[in-house]
């Protein structure tokens, strides 16, 4: 999509609960997500006249295990390629910044095999668990 801004930085707390309740996604107590975004290893923010649209972030140890998060485009944007963008912000970084043999993960929403199989990622169904705190 033209004439969005593609912007290396941490999104506002505002920001990504805005994000987050776009689509419908759980939002966490303002504390922990401050920590959570200051502990991130890389962030990317879409814009469009000055408003958030999209979002993308790495966490990790920044050495060896990266895993890519919060990928999230507004749904009156979605479907522009702006996801597509995110990724391809987020393995720049990881391209520049990893080691050979490095971890790049991340948990696909369901339907999304292909969106993330543009980027080299594999589907390992048998060795995935994840739980969400009750
Ligand atoms: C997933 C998401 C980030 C995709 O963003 P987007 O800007 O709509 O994606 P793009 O326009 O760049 O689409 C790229 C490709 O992925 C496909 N795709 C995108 N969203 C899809 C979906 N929900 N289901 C199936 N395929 C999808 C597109 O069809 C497109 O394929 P093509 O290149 O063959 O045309 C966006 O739909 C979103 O924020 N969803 C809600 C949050 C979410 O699930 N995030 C991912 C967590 S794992």
């Amino acid at each position: 999509m033209e004439n969005v801004i593609v912007s290396e930085r941490k999104p506002s707390i505002e920001e990504y609960i805005y994000l987050r309740n776009s689509i419908g996604w759980r939002v966490l107590q303002h504390d922990k997500i401050e920590k959570g975004l200051n502990n991130s290893i890389y962030c990317v923010c879409i814009e469009d006249q000055d408003k958030i649209i999209g979002f993308g972030r790495i966490v990790g140890d920044g050495g060896t295990v990266f895993y890519i998060q919060d990928i999230i485009v507004i749904p009156s944007y979605q479907k522009q390629k702006i996801g597509t963008l995110i990724m391809e912000k987020i393995m720049d970084y990881i391209d520049k910044n990893c080691i050979d043999g490095a971890i790049i993960g991340l948990i696909a929403n369901n339907g999304l095999d292909n969106f993330y199989k543009k980027f080299d990622f594999t589907y390992n169904q048998n060795n995935w668990f994840y739980r969400f705190n009750a």
